[in-house]
């Protein structure tokens, strides 16, 4: 049986109906105490329990410090060591993501995994396509971008679902693996261009000082900014053809998810 982690979450509930349309044996597991989900809370290790389990998709459990989310992936790796799970595919961050506020926590894990006695497959996940329309603002009915000209190869929660669905049914072809999924590169130029709007450059100082001001929790501001200066200054441009080849087909259109989830974000 297979068991995806954070299944309440996009992704996990992503690859939790890309698992079924497939016709897999698999279920997911929560925080909360919900109708067929397996309750795990990697904050209470206590709660982890993957009995009956074989291979385990482990979403990483972020929007924490580094020191809770390493804390939280060792319980849970540990956990599975101990009941017996076979093989743990972990979605991590892209390699040219190594300049994010946010890679220390993934690399410990895969790490972790490589030292460990359950075989693996490391999903090197590229940004998310929505993220990126997210990170873009609105001033009236121009759109402002602290990208700069800098793209994104950027890829849509769907594909990346199809992708650990696709490594989780067939662990054994996949053993020891570590996939790049990123898809083409995107622009902000592309999105107001999809968007039939104008576009203002902001720089980064303006970007942070309005984060500084919007309520976040302590540790996103730095997280969000590494994101606008890895992009902006060309470190997550570079595609690669591992998430077609894993999907046997193109990637969706990253260029109108991000236009979506931007215009929704439009207040006038
Ligand atoms: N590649 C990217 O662009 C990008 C962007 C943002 C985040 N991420 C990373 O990718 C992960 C999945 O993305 P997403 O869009 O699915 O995020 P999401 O919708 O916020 O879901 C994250 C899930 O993590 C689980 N989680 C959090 N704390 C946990 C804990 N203590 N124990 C067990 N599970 C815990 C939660 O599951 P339950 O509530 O069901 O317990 C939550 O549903 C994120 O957690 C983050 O690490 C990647």
């Amino acid at each position: 049986m297979i068991l995806v982690t954070g299944a309440t979450g996009q992704l996990g509930s992503a690859i939790l109906t890309a698992l079924r349309r497939r016709g897999v044996d698999a279920i997911g597991s929560s925080r909360q105490a919900l109708p067929d989900m397996r309750r795990i809370d990697f904050d209470d290790p206590s709660t982890i329990s993957f009995d009956g389990v074989d291979t385990v998709v482990l979403i990483s459990a972020g929007e924490a410090e580094d020191d809770i989310v390493i804390a939280r992936h060792e319980a849970a790796v540990t956990a599975a060591e101990r009941d017996g799970v076979k093989h743990i595919v972990y979605t991590s961050v892209t390699t040219a993501g190594d300049h994010l506020a946010f890679a220390a926590a993934h690399r410990w894990t895969e790490r972790r995994l490589e030292r460990g006695t359950a075989t693996w497959t490391i999903l090197r996940n590229g940004l998310y396509a929505d993220l990126f329309g997210s990170l873009l603002t609105w001033n009236g009915a121009r759109l402002t971008s602290a990208f700069g000209e800098g793209a994104l190869a950027a890829v849509t929660r769907e594909d990346l679902a199809d992708a650990a669905a696709v490594v989780a049914m067939t662990p054994s072809d996949h053993v020891h693996r570590t996939y790049e999924l990123v898809g083409p590169p995107i622009t902000a130029a592309d999105i107001a261009h999809h968007l039939n709007v104008s576009l203002d450059g902001t720089s980064l100082a303006a970007r942070r000082a309005a984060l500084d001001q919007s309520g976040l929790k302590p540790f996103q501001p730095a997280m969000l900014m590494s994101i606008y200066t890895a992009v902006r200054h060309g470190f997550l441009a570079q595609t690669g053809d591992e998430l077609t080849r894993l999907l046997g087909r193109t990637p969706a259109d990253a260029v109108s998810v991000a236009a979506a989830v931007a215009s929704s974000r439009r207040l006038t």
